[in-house]
């Protein structure tokens, strides 16, 4: 079998923090623990989670904008640590980012024809002629017309601006794009003409996202496999259509409870969500969603669950809902503690007081 497009083993990212005056101890943000995951080409997979979980700083360490504190990103199998020169360049055509402000990360100086084509003149010298042809391919893919090329970005919408940036990204004809919440900024119909854009790109020239967002809505509507995060660690990795028809941790439980509906008719568990997420510099021990867990037993308070196989291609960590004796079962097996958690049958030990919706939260950003 060839190996996955992205490979990423045991990512961990500690960010130390300047200790204060009287302090001779460095504390660290653990930003992201041991997180696994693959990209296959030609595939979504969506990381979602709350505010200050490590969705960006994991973008961060794929593009190498950081390094990590241990673990791998493997790129066709090749560990990217220890490309030169050379491979590192030929690496990064290969990724390319999309971001949430598309204004902020366009060059106000240079007009759409420039900016789209910049990153490919980083490799090669164009001719004028060269410029222009490849500057109005690219804003025909993103469904642009040649004419914008002359415009600056002040002049341009926040839709075209975004559409800009994905032409940007498009230019060097990556196989994979990492997009950090790419259409949290954009207007609900917009959101939708970019995210059908993306889709349509996907299915014409084959590129991976690694799409990063915390609307559940917009991740339902894109994603094949959807990563759930919470304080720096994967909790479930599931396809989007069996996440999304039964989730198994209590809190992409919780996420999709608290997100709107789309569609009236269907229904879901009412779970809610409570209190704040703590903070990363101290993490709870054990299950770091013990505080907020409804099922929360005296074992997740000191032990860390680990990732377990579902048999269907989802793994969850959880004492209660995935126990480790489910490894090795056979594919398919349904998991007999999914029912557990009813009221009474567990020895909660939620202590409580204020109630967040999260997707409230993210969205008064
Ligand atoms: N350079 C840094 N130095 C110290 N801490 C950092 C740094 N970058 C990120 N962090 C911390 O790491 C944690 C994860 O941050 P990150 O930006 O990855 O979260 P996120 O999931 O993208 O959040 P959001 O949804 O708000 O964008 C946060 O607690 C953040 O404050
Ligand atoms: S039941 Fe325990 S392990 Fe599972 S999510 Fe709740 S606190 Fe974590
Ligand atoms: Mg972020």
């Amino acid at each position: 079998m060839s190996a996955p497009l992205l490979q990423v083993e045991s990512l961990t990212k500690h960010f130390p923090l300047s200790p204060g005056i009287l302090s001779k101890n460095i504390s660290v943000v653990r930003a992201v623990e041991d997180v696994s995951f693959s990209v296959s080409a030609g595939e979504t997979l969506c990381i979602v989670g709350e505010s200050g979980c490590g969705k960006s700083t994991i973008a961060r360490l794929l593009m190498r904008l950081a390094e990590p504190t241990a673990g791998r990103v493997l790129i066709d199998g090749t560990d990217i640590a220890g490309l030169k020169r050379n491979a590192l360049r030929a690496w990064r055509r290969r990724m390319q980012m999309v971001f949430q402000d598309p204004y902020s990360s366009l060059n106000p100086r240079l007009n759409a024809g420039q900016i789209i084509t910049e990153p490919v003149e980083n490799f090669e010298r164009l001719s004028h002629k060269q410029r222009k042809a490849l500057a109005a391919e690219l804003l025909r893919k993103v469904g642009m017309l040649p004419q914008v090329m002359d415009r600056f970005p002040s002049e341009l919408s926040g839709g075209q601006r975004q559409r800009l940036g994905i032409a940007r990204a498009l230019a060097l004809q990556p196989s994979l794009i990492i997009a950090d919440e790419a259409v949290s900024a954009l207007d609900v119909s917009v959101q939708a003409q970019i995210l059908n854009l993306l889709m349509d790109l996907q299915q014409e020239m084959g590129i991976a996202y690694l799409f990063i967002s915390h609307d559940l809505g917009v991740v339902e509507h894109i994603a094949h496999r959807v990563a759930v995060m919470y304080l720096g660690r994967i909790v479930e990795l599931a396809s989007s259509e069996a996440l999304f028809a039964e989730a198994v941790h209590p809190y992409t439980e919780a996420l999709i409870a608290a997100a709107p509906l789309p569609d009236p008719t269907r229904v879901r568990a009412s779970v809610t969500l409570e209190g704040e997420v703590p903070s990363p510099v101290k993490p709870p021990s054990g299950c770091a969603f013990h505080p907020r867990c409804p099922l929360a037993l005296e074992r997740c308070r000191v032990e860390v669950p680990p990732l377990v196989p579902m048999g269907d291609g989802r793994v969850v960590a959880c004492h209660v809902r995935a126990p480790a004796r489910v490894l090795g079962s056979a594919p398919g097996n349904a998991n007999p503690s999914l029912t557990a958690g009813m009221p009474g049958s567990l020895h909660p030990i939620a202590n409580v007081q204020n109630t967040t919706n999260i997707c409230t939260q993210h969205r008064a950003d």
